[in-house]
């Protein structure tokens, strides 16, 4: 499968951000371990990180016109405010799975509303850098099911 990971705002300062919450580890410990998985299952994987909405908007949208069959997605703070990326996602048609490293239905009320998850396939919260992992096999039962 050809996949791609989008990461939302102020995921690059992992590391530095709130450890108690998002832990030590950096965004490019993230990517190096997303990779190592998703290359293990023989899947093709790239990367998108942006603090803006519009570039989040422009990268679901190249997703299409690369061939992408499925996206993992963390839209961080963007989760629980943009109807923009939700259209996207939705617009674009690509299988997407919703990850968040913490327990976003754990924290404050805010972070319980989430725009992108009526059309997202799943939603994984609250199991740290697995949950991307466990985001691709989801992905890849889909298309399994889907090209069968
Ligand atoms: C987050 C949770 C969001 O509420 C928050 O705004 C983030 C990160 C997570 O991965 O736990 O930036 O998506």
């Amino acid at each position: 499968m050809k996949l791609l990971v989008v990461n939302g705002p102020n995921l690059n300062l992992l590391g530095i951000r709130e450890p108690e919450i998002y832990g030590r580890k950096t965004y490019e410990d993230l990517v190096a371990y997303i990779k190592a998985c998703a290359e293990q299952g023989g899947d093709e994987v790239s990367f998108f990180q942006s603090n803006h909405e519009g570039a989040l908007v422009d990268a679901i949208q190249q997703a299409y016109f690369d061939g992408v069959e499925g996206i993992v997605i963390n839209p961080a703070a963007y989760t629980h405010t943009s109807v923009a990326l939700l259209d996207a996602l939705k617009g674009v048609g690509i299988p997407f799975v919703e990850v968040h490293i913490s327990a976003v239905d754990e924290r404050e009320d805010f972070r319980r509303v989430s725009y992108v998850r009526q059309a997202a396939l799943a939603c994984v919260a609250g199991k740290g850098f697995d949950g991307y992992p466990e985001a691709i096999e989801i992905l890849r039962e889909h298309h399994k099911g889907s090209v069968r």
